[in-house]
């Protein structure tokens, strides 16, 4: 029975109801004082932040009415998904993201001005320093996936073309795996290239289709996902980082059309302007300029930025 029920259910007796109010008093009293010992926090944001926290935890616990059991289990989670992060580990990203916590701060925050590409996760895939690579080179260095040719423009919102703009591309291999994750089949840099945009803002690459993945599941957040019934799998994607002088940058994938899971991405960061078509081609004479057996997959992508 909970304390509203004992509260008003026909016949409770006095000492019941009384027992129930006195104990909804003291859950207030919990809830008013650990709001206040945040009073003097110094910085105000903070303030803001933690009160808010403390507001939201506290009425989670009452809603579920959390109890000390369960509160246990979670620490114990909590505790083991701190256990599970090392320094190419990040455990409790992976816990966020797959919350969708990591996919609503972008959102909330991400760059949304009319007609610019629209922003997505970062991922843990991505490394400080792609390797810097020629207009039209190939990022696929194993070269056992199906050829693929990503094409576009670097521009503002107006149409201006951005020249000199870098463009930093990852992706896992056809097998749906990072360079990092199988280093003893792909070589270091395999699925990733820093390109710098012609004089027409212009970027253009070689590489192979890219697989879907299943996020890491050896860790609680596996668990926690087996325990949903949640498969882990990412739609198959490349992910770009875009910077122009004067622009905001933005971070972004591109998703295969038609592929696998694009309407239930572990970590939902699927947007539909982000789903391109891969298109099949079969242009001998195109294939030669690009360097790329034929047929092929085209994909073509602009990545319009915001002025800062
Ligand atoms: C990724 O796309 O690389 C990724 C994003 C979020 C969680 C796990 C993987
Ligand atoms: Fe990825």
């Amino acid at each position: 029975m909970t304390t509203e029920d004992a509260v008003t259910a026909p016949g409770a007796t006095e000492a019941a109801v009384s027992a129930a109010a006195v104990s909804e008093e003291a859950v207030d009293t919990v809830t008013r004082q650990a709001v206040d010992s945040l009073s003097a926090t110094a910085d105000p944001r903070l303030r803001d932040l933690l009160t808010a926290l403390v507001r939201h935890l506290h009425a989670f616990a009452r809603e579920t009415r959390l109890t000390q059991a369960e509160w246990e289990r979670a620490v114990g989670f909590l505790a083991a998904t701190g256990q599970a992060c090392t320094d190419t580990r990040q455990e409790f990203i992976l816990l966020s993201d797959v919350l969708g916590l990591s996919m609503l701060v972008e959102t909330v925050h991400g760059h949304s001005a009319p007609g610019t590409t629209e922003s997505t996760v970062l991922g843990p895939f991505h490394l400080t320093k792609s390797p810097a690579r020629e207009l039209g080179d190939s990022i696929d260095l194993v070269g056992d996936g199906e050829p693929c040719v990503v094409s576009g423009r670097v521009r503002a919102a107006d149409g201006t073309a951005l020249p000199g703009a870098v463009v930093d591309v990852w992706q896992a291999d056809p097998h749906g795996f990072y360079d990092v994750q199988r280093p003893d089949a792909q070589p270091p840099g395999n699925g990733r290239g820093l390109f710098t945009a012609d004089t027409a803002g212009a970027f253009w690459f070689r590489t192979c289709l890219p697989g879907p993945y299943p996020i890491p599941t050896d860790g609680p957040v596996g668990t926690l996902l087996e325990a949903c019934g949640r498969h882990p799998y990412r739609p198959a994607h490349i992910h770009f980082v875009a910077k122009a002088d004067g622009h905001a940058p933005v971070t972004t994938h591109i998703f295969v059309a038609g592929g696998a899971h694009l309407d239930s991405d572990a970590v939902f960061a699927v947007k539909d302007s982000l789903v391109k078509d891969f298109i099949p081609t079969d242009d001998p004479c195109l294939a030669r300029e690009f360097g790329v057996p034929n047929p092929f997959r085209h994909a073509r992508f602009d990545l319009v930025l915001e002025r800062a």
